[in-house]
């Protein structure tokens, strides 16, 4: 497939590099322009292009920025995508650590829910809720009892079965979360974030959830302020306790 990356930090270079070696053609953009690119891109196999390139003519697009730079990429961007295309959301919304608050989507509070808006475009979010170093070292064989299990979220059947088919590729268990709506339930804060959990435990977590925002709202968004209190102090220490 036609892969276009845009962000070429943490996620995306891990992202391009594994699409790279699963024989897809990637292109990758970052804020700065693909000069700024040009030795990664090299290093990895990939092409280093323009956020406007990194959109055309793609089977799959992945958004891999942080949350508040969603706002800076050019209006009407997936205008003019190809029909059909997918477009992956990996964001998170860090609103003390990184992002700022952004009171429009604090309305919903669902993190994807607002990318969507601001894109004007159906997307499909998928490797928020995976550290990239455990998507670099962890993947495993189907059928392998530690293989991690990846939420997958979005509105559009088909563009979900294509994702399902790429999580697979990379060594992971892809598990179907429902509509973007329901995506809180693998956003920062959630008892699946960041877990390395397998298919049958990230079920029975997802289930404990339940399916009610207004009722989980609070809890969740609670948990997340006090992780990045946490992840402030002691980012390592943070993660070691995650369970
Ligand atoms: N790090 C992780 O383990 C991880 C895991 C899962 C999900 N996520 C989420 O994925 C998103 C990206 O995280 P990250 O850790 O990969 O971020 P990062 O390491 O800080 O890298 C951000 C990348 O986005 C690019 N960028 C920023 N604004 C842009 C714009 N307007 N147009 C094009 N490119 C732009 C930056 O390019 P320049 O350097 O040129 O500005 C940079 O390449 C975040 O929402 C994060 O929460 C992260």
């Amino acid at each position: 497939m036609n892969i276009g990356i845009i962000g070429a930090g943490a996620i995306g270079k891990c992202l391009a590099s594994k699409f790279v070696k699963l024989g897809h053609v990637v292109s990758i953009a970052n804020s700065r322009g693909p000069a700024s690119l040009k030795q990664l891109a090299e290093e990895i196999g990939a092409m280093a292009v323009t956020v406007e390139e990194a959109v055309l003519d793609k089977d799959v697009i992945v958004v891999a920025i942080p949350q508040k730079s969603i706002l800076n990429l050019p209006r009407n961007l997936f205008n003019g995508i190809s029909k059909g295309a997918v477009v992956i959301d990996t964001g998170n919304y860090y609103p003390r650590l990184r992002d700022g608050v952004i009171p429009s989507l604090e309305q919903s509070g669902i993190d994807s829910l607002w990318t969507q808006e601001q894109l004007e475009y159906p997307v499909v979010k998928v490797f928020n809720s995976i550290f990239a170093t455990s998507l670099s070292d962890l993947g495993r064989p189907k059928g392998a009892k530690d293989r991690i299990a990846l939420a997958v979220s979005g509105d559009r059947l088909e563009a979900k079965q294509i994702v399902f088919q790429l999580v697979d590729a990379l060594g992971f268990e892809p598990f179907d979360l429902g509509t973007i709506a329901q995506s809180w339930r693998q956003q920062p804060g959630s008892s699946i974030y960041c877990r390395d959990i397998n298919f049958d435990e990230l079920e029975k977590r997802v289930t404990a959830m339940g399916t009610d925002w207004t009722e989980m709202r609070e809890i969740i968004i609670d948990k997340h302020r006090l992780d990045e209190i946490a992840i402030e102090v002691d980012f390592s220490a943070w993660q070691k306790k995650l369970a």
